[in-house]
Order: structure tokens, then C-alpha cells, then sequence
């Protein structure tokens, strides 16, 4: 079988499928159709400091393709998360991963002072790019200081490493992706939602309240793919693909333009079963193209420009 093994800064992942943030309930409650063992990480809803009620209904709206989503990030709060949420994700057999959101510099570096007590965290994703909140003010990762200056709050606050999740609502994600690198990120996720917008045209009734919203799943593959392959050109820090992934070749495009892993997503409202699936599936696809290795697909897009090498697992450097 071919090794799946990969490595995201100082953490090591048996292979390189993660849940995205949102998507896979809170703790373990997916356990029964994914177990957590077959993936390589798990990412929490978002967490803030305190509770947020949310947005109001309708939330969702699917489309031929995707879905739209307007959540205002409803969470019970770090104090909640930290009593009923995370002792049951300590339980699983993967890495796992936090996403902390706040209003400001001081709540996130607070979210991360109290989560780096918590041995049972392997990492924290900050999310500097919900659409949804804030009252249509632009997320943070719109604004390459503004983005730098919580990831560096964040890194004083805690010694865990840090993924910095981005926004593709922006014209050069490279330049947020740099910027996250030099606020002392130790990783990039990309993507969060594209912005988008649905309506009822009988009716005029938008498909959410806030009537923009973020949209998710197949359609957005492209979208993220090229976002993600940007953040590998401008970085030499890991990246974390995420949008649109429904099969096996979603995940290794990411992987072949540069990323070390992916998070699936939407796919699991569908088929909570997917990231287990797809691990399965990436091996036989692995097998039937004859690779020995998922690292010998990572960064191999042929676009004639020079990469950075992206980091293996120790002991698992290419045979010179
Ligand atoms: C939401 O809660 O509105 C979605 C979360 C996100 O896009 O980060």
C-alpha cells in the first residue's frame, strides 16, 4: 500500500484527509459513519469567546451545485467547548485541530492563551475569513495587516502550531498568504467560503437572511484549487486545501498543486462517510497509477515554476 503519512510542520498526519470546520458536528458524533482513526485530522466547529447566537433562519440554501451557507458562527462559546466538547474530540484517534474565531486581537490571542493549557489540541485554525458575521464588514484575511496582526497575537499566545484559514474573496490571495507566513503562521488553509447569493425570483425572497452568503461544495473546486496553489507559490509553509472536494482526483489535485493535505467539507452533509471513503479511494488511485508514495503526486503540477520543496515525514526523503 502507499504511504499516506504526511507532515505539517512538527505534526504528523497517517494521511492527509482532515475534516473541514462546520462541517462534521461537534466531538465525535460522526464517529459511527467516520471513524476518526481513518483520518489524519479533525477540525472543530468554530469556537469564540463567548456564545454567539448566530444569524437569522433561513441559514441555508442548497444550489445545483453547492451550498449557501449564513451560520454567524452559533457556538456555545470557549468556556462550553472546553467543558463537553473537547474531552469527547480528546477521544479520537487522529490529530485534532481547533478553529477559534473572534471580534478582535485580544479575543483571539485570549482563545489561544486558554486552548494552549490544553494538552489534548495538536493545533489551532484561525479563522480570519467567515463571511458571515460582523455586520457585512470585511473578514480579516481581506486585509494583509490586519490578518498578520491577529496570526502574531495568536503566536505570542500560545506555543501550538497555528494554521491561518483564508478567504478566496480576494484578488491576490498570495499576498494574504504571505502576510499570515510573516505573522508567524505555521500553516494556511485554503479556502473558506466564496461569496455568494441565491434568490426566489417569484417571490424575491433571498435564499439566506443575511442575503449574501458563503458558498460551498463542488462548484468551488477550481475556485480553491487555484487559491490553493497560489499560497503554495507564495509560502514555504504547509497548505491545507479545502473547497469542493466530492472524489478521490478532488483531493489529489490539491495535493499536485502543492498541498500536504486536504479537509473535506460540504461532501460530508451528503455523505458523512466521505473523508473515510476518500482515503480509501486516494490509495487505490495511488496503486492504479503506480505510486509509492502520496509525496511523489504532492507539488507535482507541471507549471514551470520553481516550488518550494514542501516537507516530508522524517525518513521518508526521495531516493537520490
Ligand atoms: C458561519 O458560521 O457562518 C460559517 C463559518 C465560516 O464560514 O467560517
Amino acid at each position: 500500500m502507499p504511504n499516506l503519512e504526511v507532515q505539517l510542520g512538527d505534526l504528523l498526519a497517517r494521511n492527509p484527509i482532515f475534516s473541514a470546520s462546520g462541517t462534521f458536528g461537534h466531538g465525535l458524533e460522526m464517529q459511527q459513519f467516520c471513524p476518526s482513526s481513518s483520518l489524519g485530522g479533525l477540525v472543530s466547529k468554530t469556537v469564540t469567546l463567548r456564545p454567539r447566537g448566530g444569524n437569522p433562519a433561513p441559514r441555508l440554501q442548497e444550489t445545483s451545485s453547492g451550498l449557501i451557507n449564513s451560520i454567524g458562527l452559533e457556538n456555545k462559546g470557549l468556556d462550553s467547548y472546553l467543558e463537553h466538547v473537547l474531552p469527547e474530540m480528546a477521544a479520537a484517534d487522529c490529530l485534532v485541530i481547533t478553529n477559534i474565531g473572534g471580534h478582535s486581537d485580544t479575543e483571539f490571542a485570549e482563545l489561544a492563551a486558554r486552548l494552549d493549557q490544553q494538552p489534548e489540541v495538536h493545533a489551532l485554525e484561525i479563522n480570519l475569513s467567515c463571511p458571515n458575521v460582523d455586520d457585512g464588514k470585511l473578514p480579516l484575511s481581506t486585509d494583509p495587516a490586519r490578518a498578520a496582526q491577529v496570526v502574531t497575537g495568536v503566536r505570542r499566545a500560545t506555543s501550538k502550531p497555528i494554521f491561518a484559514k483564508l478567504s478566496p474573496n480576494v484578488t491576490r490571495i498570495g499576498e494574504m498568504a504571505a502576510a499570515v507566513e510573516q505573522g508567524g503562521a505555521d500553516g494556511i488553509t485554503a479556502v473558506n467560503t466564496v461569496l455568494g447569493l441565491a434568490v426566489d425570483w417569484r417571490t424575491g425572497q433571498p435564499g439566506v437572511a443575511t442575503v449574501q452568503g458563503g458558498y460551498s461544495g463542488p462548484g468551488i473546486h477550481p475556485i480553491a484549487l487555484r487559491c490553493a496553489w497560489e499560497c503554495v507559490q507564495a509560502t514555504r509553509i504547509p497548505v491545507i486545501g479545502c473547497g469542493g472536494i466530492v472524489e478521490a482526483r478532488d483531493v489529489l489535485a490539491f495535493l499536485s498543486v502543492g498541498c500536504n493535505a486536504v479537509q473535506v467539507g460540504t461532501r460530508s452533509f451528503a455523505d458523512p462517510s466521505a473523508p473515510a471513503r476518500l482515503v480509501a479511494d486516494v490509495e487505490r488511485a495511488l496503486v492504479e497509477a503506480g505510486f509509492e508514495d502520496v509525496h511523489d503526486v504532492i507539488g507535482n503540477i507541471r507549471d514551470g515554476r520553481d516550488r518550494h520543496p514542501r516537507p516530508r515525514p522524517a525518513g521518508r526523503e526521495a531516493c537520490s
